[in-house]
């Protein structure tokens, strides 16, 4: 199953592919990630990602493209894969077209005006990725799979959110009429609790 997660920042995309690859035996690609891991490592990658990211604004296409094109190539992909986050301008689903034909394209819904504060309110556990928010946390420091450290990622803040919200809007809302057009659109209502979600997508997905 190749499936395409798509939503606004804060949506919801890394906390439904966490689960839902676990439950479809499917690895789950999320370029955001591949990004963090790289600056992390300080990669020439890496270098040049921060530079967009740190502005909230998307890395260039070649560099994304080529990323995901080298990624959609492994063995594990094999039967499938989850992308959280790709693509994210039309150009990379022209692209993606390309190299790779996806099943379904699920679209997590969620008001913009709500994704503020899920965003400034997530941490992230530093070790495994797991992601929470401070409204259930109830003061906990630690992450409960792994017992990692939370830490808040650095294009969390405000600002940041506020711009990449705009590019969101601009760059990446248009691929829902591009994949309605094809037929492979699902929308579903992001606005529920984390199962309710869940249940609605794999509902869909069988
Ligand atoms: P990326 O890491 O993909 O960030 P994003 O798209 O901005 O999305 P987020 O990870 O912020 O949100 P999410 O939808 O995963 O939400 P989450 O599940 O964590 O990209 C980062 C940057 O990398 C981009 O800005 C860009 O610069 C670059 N980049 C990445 N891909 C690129 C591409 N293809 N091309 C170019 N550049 C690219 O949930 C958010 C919070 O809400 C959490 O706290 C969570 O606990 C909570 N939450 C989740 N679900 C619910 C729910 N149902 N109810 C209540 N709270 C919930
Ligand atoms: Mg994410
Ligand atoms: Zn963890």
């Amino acid at each position: 199953m190749k499936v395409i997660l798509l939503g606004a920042p804060g949506a919801g995309k890394g906390t439904q592919a966490v689960r839902l690859a676990e439950r479809y035996k499917i690895p789950h690609i999320s370029t955001g990630d591949i990004f963090r891991s790289n600056i992390k490592e300080k990669t020439p990658i890496g270098i040049v990602a921060k530079s967009y990211i740190d502005k909230g604004q998307l890395v260039p296409d070649e560099v994304t493209i080529q990323i995901v094109r080298e990624r959609l190539e492994k063995d594990d992909c094999k039967n499938g894969y989850l992308l959280d986050g790709f693509p994210r301008t039309v150009s990379q689903a022209e692209a993606l077209d390309e190299f790779s034909t996806v099943d379904v394209v699920v679209n997590i819904d969620v008001p913009l005006h709500k994704l503020m504060r899920r965003i400034t309110g997530r941490r992230v556990c530093g070790k495994c990725g797991e992601s929470y928010h401070i409204d259930y946390l109830g003061g906990k420091t630690a992450c409960e799979k792994c017992d990692g450290e939370l830490i808040q990622r650095a294009d969390d803040n405000e600002e940041t959110v506020g711009k990449r919200l705009e590019v969101y809007e601009k760059q990446t809302a248009p691929l829902i009429e591009h994949y309605e057009k094809k037929g492979k659109l699902f929308n579903v209502d992001g606005d529920g609790d984390i199962n309710a979600v869940f249940n609605a997508i794999t509902e869909r997905l069988g």
